[in-house]
């Protein structure tokens, strides 16, 4: 019966790819919940390098059947394309199912993104430009396009209309640019309905179905638990929920079938785009954990902000996501440092803060009150167990565990599906 949830525990990038498709040989179906084309998941196997954006990370095991849930918002344009990449390269996807209730980003979502941004300037969010804010956006403004929509070519236009009414306005009037003609639209996404036809189906039912007769279901979040959008640095945040409510009501799956929530986590911090980061390094500490972690975006190619973990972070995302676990990442990228700053709790003027702020101000002027944890020099990513662990790592990992609230039940040691440490089983 278990749904496992795996989510970001931090602002996102903190392996999730990697994580799920780790997950994905003992499990039966993996769901993305939430987000789009701004996920950027990659996935190591072998030799063999794989960036999915929209794609759920158990596309790549061959028995597991991935599914796009309804909460999620789907640039037809990119599914396709990264479809017939991974086509390209040997690839069955012929499992995938996607929920009709999904809803498309459509080249306005996209265009209103773009501009606003520029809009913004120095307040901008620096999104992923993708389109994700806008389509969420008509979501809730109850004039979004779903991907039921695509069957009824009449139905489309009438949607599209109604959504470009206010928007054309909006785009010529405000922000001086060219409108966008329905017909066009409608052309380009009728083209698409054939294409994804036989992947459509009742997702949520499937999901339910495939529960009752005991088939393990994952759901893979999107993003981080900062960049929720209840729960995150608003307005700093995706417009979706990646903590583990989005679980639910993105995949139709009920609270009440899930076992476990697993957070993955970072044994240091990044960030894309603006909004607070405590921790952030401007150094050439910060310099070296992204040379050295690679810390550039999979999606938008941009230099991740860097900086050492944060315990309040850690905590907090064990609060609102009800973890059960975490999976430790990129332990092997501290190896080297004589002693390793951890942020433990935040001084805030002049008061020690033990919790994350709730005020948005409080949390820009948030200072990390570090503790300093004595470092290790050994080549960490051969390690397969616990035990193989330089004592200073162990002691790294036992005291981040201790501060985070939940057990490290993996610990990631390289970008290698196998180059994991595994304590407790997860399935
Ligand atoms: P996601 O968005 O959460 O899936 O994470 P990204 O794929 O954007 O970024 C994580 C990066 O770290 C990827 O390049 C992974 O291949 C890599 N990675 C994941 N786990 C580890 C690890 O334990 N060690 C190292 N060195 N790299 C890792
Ligand atoms: P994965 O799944 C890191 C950030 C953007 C921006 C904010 C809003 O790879 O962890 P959006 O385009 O979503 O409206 O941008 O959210 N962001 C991410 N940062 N990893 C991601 O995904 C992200 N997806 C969005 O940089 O600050
Ligand atoms: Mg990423």
């Amino acid at each position: 019966m278990p749904a496992l949830v795996l989510l970001g525990a931090q602002w996102g990038d903190e392996g999730k790819g990697k994580a799920t498709d780790l997950l994905g040989g003992s499990v039966d179906y993996v769901v993305r919940y939430q987000g789009g084309n701004n996920a950027g998941h990659t996935v190591v196997v072998g030799d063999q390098k794989y960036a999915l954006h929209l794609l759920p990370s158990g596309i790549l095991t061959p028995d597991c059947v991935p599914v796009i849930g309804n909460g999620v918002v789907v640039d037809p344009a990119v599914l396709l394309s990264e479809l017939s990449g991974l086509n390209d390269r040997g690839i069955d996807t012929s499992k995938l199912l996607i929920s009709g209730n999904a809803h498309l980003i459509t080249p306005y979502h996209q265009t209103i993104d773009k501009v606003t941004e520029r809009f913004l300037g120095k307040r901008r969010i620096g999104t992923t430009g993708r389109g994700i804010g806008p389509a969420y956006a008509d979501k809730i403004n109850r004039v979004g396009i779903r991907v039921q929509d695509l069957f009824d070519e009449s139905i489309l236009q009438q949607k599209v209309d109604a959504a470009l009414h206010d928007k054309n306005q909006i785009l010529v009037k405000i922000f001086n640019r060219r409108a966008i003609s329905t017909a066009q639209v409608v052309e380009e996404y009728l083209g698409y309905a054939e294409q994804i036809k036989d992947y459509v189906a009742d997702t949520a039912l499937v999901l339910n179905n495939a529960l009752d007769e005991g088939k393990v279901v994952l759901m893979e979040g999107g993003q981080g638990t900062l960049l929720d959008v209840d729960h995150g640095t608003y307005p700093f945040v995706t417009s979706s929920n990646p903590t583990s409510g989005g679980a639910c009501t993105g995949s139709g799956v009920g609270p009440t079938k899930i076992t476990r929530v697993i957070g993955i986590l970072k044994a240091y911090t990044t960030r894309v785009g603006s909004g607070p980061f405590p921790t952030e390094l401007f150094d050439d500490d910060g310099a070296r954990l992204r040379t050295v972690g690679r810390e550039y975006g999979v999606t938008t190619g941009r230099d991740r902000r860097c900086g050492w973990f944060d315990a309040v972070i850690a905590r907090y995302a064990t609060r609102v996501n009800g973890l059960t676990d975490f999976f430790l990442t990129k332990l092997d990228v501290l190896t080297g440092w004589e002693r390793i700053p951890v942020c433990v709790a935040y001084e805030i003027d002049g008061r020690r803060v033990d919790e994350l702020p709730y005020s948005q101000t409080d949390f820009h002027h948030a200072k990390p009150v570090y503790e300093y944890l004595p470092g290790w020099s050994e080549d960490i990513s051969k390690a397969k167990t616990f035990a193989d662990l330089p004592q200073q790592a162990q002691d790294y990992v036992k005291a981040l565990e201790e501060m985070s609230g939940a057990p490290i039940s993996a610990i990631g040691v390289g970008p290698g599906r196998t180059e994991t440490i595994e304590i407790n089983s997860f399935v």
